[in-house]
């Protein structure tokens, strides 16, 4: 066991748009602690076999191309979070919603999810780290001292993620963009593996209609609570 699995892990899971993202980049700052995107992990996956013209269905070579992922995660001067695939910036790439329809495609088949177990499990290192996905604190940190699952309505959840691609200067009709995540969400709640549900100890947090201080004043009291901070 390396010295990095004695760190806390603090678990964030839910369907997209929930918040996720945000809640940990700002737990992440506050406490000082290490981030795990593990949605971008399976992006680049899809990102990868689209420029390997690899099919999305042919599950051995993704599963080697998850396992070879020549991948970094790397911060702007301005905080904001860089990826870079094979000495490539990709960030805007990785970002857009139809690289997260391929994520949760190749995200649904059992070799390449084995494939990415230990490279997430690898992000685990002192003083503690804040993971964000589907299946943080069911499959691959079952062992967290917290784990928080982010739920929010399906239009509040469509209409964030509309002003998030906005924002980044990407065209997406709202009502276009509920019903791919709608079909997202589908898929990864009924895969067969690490299907995206609660932990049965996660703490479940609605963030319907509450604004960002408000779910982050909850979530540091769970932190606070477990005395992680
Ligand atoms: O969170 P994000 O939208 O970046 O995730 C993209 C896709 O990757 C999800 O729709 C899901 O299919 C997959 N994913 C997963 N397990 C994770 C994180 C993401 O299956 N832990």
């Amino acid at each position: 066991m390396n010295a990095g699995a004695q760190a806390p892990v603090i678990c964030v899971d839910g369907p997209s748009g929930s918040g996720k993202g945000t809640v940990c980049r700002l737990l992440m700052q506050a406490l000082g602690w290490h981030l795990l995107d593990s949605g971008a992990l399976y992006r680049l996956v899809a990102l990868a076999a689209a420029r390997a013209e690899v099919a999305l269905d042919d599950e051995p070579t993704l599963a080697r191309l998850a396992a070879d992922l020549d991948v970094q995660f790397d911060a702007t001067a301005a905080g904001a979070e860089k990826i870079m695939l094979e000495g490539e910036d990709v960030t805007r790439e990785v970002r857009q919603e139809h690289t997260g329809e391929a994520a949760s495609r190749v995200a649904a088949l059992p070799l390449v999810r084995e494939a990415l177990l230990a490279r997430q499990r690898d992000f685990q290192r002192l003083p503690g780290l804040v993971a964000d996905g589907r299946d943080m604190g069911t499959v691959v940190f079952p062992e967290a001292p917290l784990k928080i699952f982010l739920t929010a309505s399906a239009e509040e959840r469509a209409s964030r993620r509309h002003k998030q691609l906005k924002e980044m200067g990407f065209d997406a009709s709202l009502a276009g963009l509920a019903e791919e995540i709608r079909v997202r969400d589908e898929r990864d709640a009924g895969r067969a593996v690490s299907p995206l549900v609660p932990a049965e100890d996660a703490v479940c947090v609605d963030t319907t209609g509450i604004p960002v201080d408000g779910v982050m004043a909850r979530i540091r009291e769970l932190v606070q609570a477990r005395g992680l901070d």
